[in-house]
């Protein structure tokens, strides 16, 4: 099968640093259809020869066991094009029509790696280009919008041009594949689904915790901030996978309905909620692994009052039958303890106790994201052979049970950008987002957006190197319970 992958935003930032490190990968893994051309595209007047040789420099800077060698690198390069076209000029789209009609190529893909305020007006140049033809699939990469609205405006638009089928919203989590096994564990075993419910789980916890700060995005950032950045998309994605129903089989929209009805039952925010179950933090200056570093206003890019917030802690509820009742919170943040992104479902304790436990004692399911990949079961035990104490043979350890994935399938699994560039060629959604789950998942963080608009005491600040604000472990105890790393 020939395509045509056309990188808007060709030499930035997510193209070098993601893009084209993933699509040399599915080159080296053979899984890259051949027959195939990755045309960059970007305001630069560059040839394809030159545009090879930024992305071979760009190389030197990603994983080394990522890295091509110089035979490899030029094999992929031959795949490597580059075209000159501005966004907002009609004619850079014809030359791009003209070369695309040209080839003839069974799929065509356009990647929009650009800024979202792009969004809109480049679908219309496309379309004003005839450039959407029923073998094209366009790529939005997040965010897309910023608020409900503006979602919303650009949904609209690229709908206008694009079927939704033809449509591809990424968010790069569910292409991991510790997110791929969240819904293997769920619906590819019975053993957990009896267990799945508000009867035997007392708490979930979701963290995405970075030990980076912002990098070279401060600007970006400063207008962001981690509540658009990651709660409304990565964090809501895991929450769904996590509450789903079952779906009734694997097909995109299947997966996707369901999806839906999760981000529909979220317990809507009252006053008192959004006062007492959201927390945003910003990091100050501190220490992340043995190195000093600066605080978030200092950041090149941030704007020295910034209110911006760098952490989210919340605490949801789901309202429907499976879930009634069980908090659900979410915690991500930039510059914390260490990069350790997991779920923890908590057990209830057992309903009567005959042992001596540790006190708190109650199974966990630790579901390990990144950087770790694999499953911790924590159950109860006797250990040790305790006839001397008092009670004797009654007193109850902690052990778990350990599921190291990486150990077990190698650590050449494929990655979130690679799976989800081959899925776009192959036309699968599955990974992908649907508009009103995108616009549900808005509708639901905006009341927190605006409380923080009106709230003038801003975000509380916390140390970088450290597990943010201590109002988010006092936000927990109130529920009687705590972040897994406290208990
Ligand atoms: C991106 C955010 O979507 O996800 C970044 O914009 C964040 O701020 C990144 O650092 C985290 O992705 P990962 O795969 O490194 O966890």
């Amino acid at each position: 099968m020939s395509f045509d992958l056309v990188l808007f935003g060709g030499t930035g930032d997510l193209a070098w640093r993601k893009l084209m490190p993933a699509l040399f990968q599915a080159f080296r893994h053979g899984t890259l259809p051949a027959g195939g051309r990755i045309i960059g595209v970007a305001r630069d007047d560059l040839s394809d020869e030159q545009y090879r040789a930024l992305i071979r420099a760009r190389f030197d800077e990603v994983d080394l066991a990522k890295r091509p060698s110089p035979e490899e690198f030029d094999r992929f390069a031959a795949l490597l094009h580059f075209l000159r076209v501005d966004l907002s000029k009609p004619q850079d789209y014809q030359r791009l029509a003209a070369d695309l009609r040209e080839r003839n190529a069974d799929t065509v893909v356009m990647y929009l790696a650009t800024a979202p305020s792009l969004f809109t007006a480049a679908c219309e140049q496309l379309a004003a280009a005839g450039l959407n033809t029923p073998n094209t699939r366009i790529v939005l990469e997040k965010p897309l919008g910023h608020d409900l609205a503006s979602n919303r405006a650009i949904n609209e638009t690229v709908r206008r041009v694009f079927s939704e089928k033809q449509i591809f919203r990424i968010d790069h989590y569910l292409g991991k594949p510790s997110v791929q096994n969240l819904f293997a564990l769920r619906f590819g075993n019975s053993l957990f689904e009896p267990l799945w419910r508000r009867e035997t789980i007392a708490n979930i916890q979701i963290t995405i915790a970075e030990d980076l700060g912002v990098e070279k995005r401060g600007a970006f950032y400063d207008q962001t901030g981690a509540l658009r950045d990651m709660v409304q998309n990565h964090a809501l994605q895991l929450l769904c996978a996590l509450a789903m129903e079952p779906p009734i089989n694997a097909h995109a929209d299947a997966i996707r309905d369901e999806k839906l009805k999760v981000l529909r039952s979220l317990k809507a925010w009252t006053p008192q909620a959004l006062a007492q179950d959201v927390i945003r933090g910003q990091y100050s200056a501190g220490n992340v692994a043995g190195e000093q570093v600066p605080g978030y206003r200092s950041e090149p890019g941030v704007n020295p009052d910034s209110m911006t917030e760098t952490f989210v802690a919340l605490r949801a509820e789901i309202a429907n039958w499976r879930w009634a009742g069980v908090p659900f919170y979410i915690r991500t943040g930039k510059r914390l303890a260490g990069r350790d992104a997991r779920i923890v479902v908590n057990f209830r304790p057992a309903p009567h106790a005959i042992f001596n436990s540790p006190p708190g004692a109650a199974n966990r399911l630790v579901i390990h994201l990144q950087p770790k990949d694999g499953l911790e079961l924590h159950l109860l035990a006797q250990g040790q052979d305790n006839r001397q104490q008092k009670n004797a043979g009654q007193s109850l350890s902690p052990v778990h049970l350990d599921l190291d994935f990486d150990k077990r399938f190698g650590s050449g699994r494929v990655g979130a950008y690679e799976r989800l560039l081959l899925d776009v060629i192959d036309g699968r959604l599955n990974l992908f987002v649907r508009s009103d789950e995108q616009e549900e998942a808005w509708r639901w963080v905006e009341p927190i957006m605006e409380f923080w608009r009106n709230d003038n005491t801003g975000p509380r600040p916390y140390a970088a190197g450290t597990w943010g604000p201590s109002a988010a472990s006092a936000m927990i105890a109130r529920d009687a319970y705590c972040w897994s790393e406290e208990c």
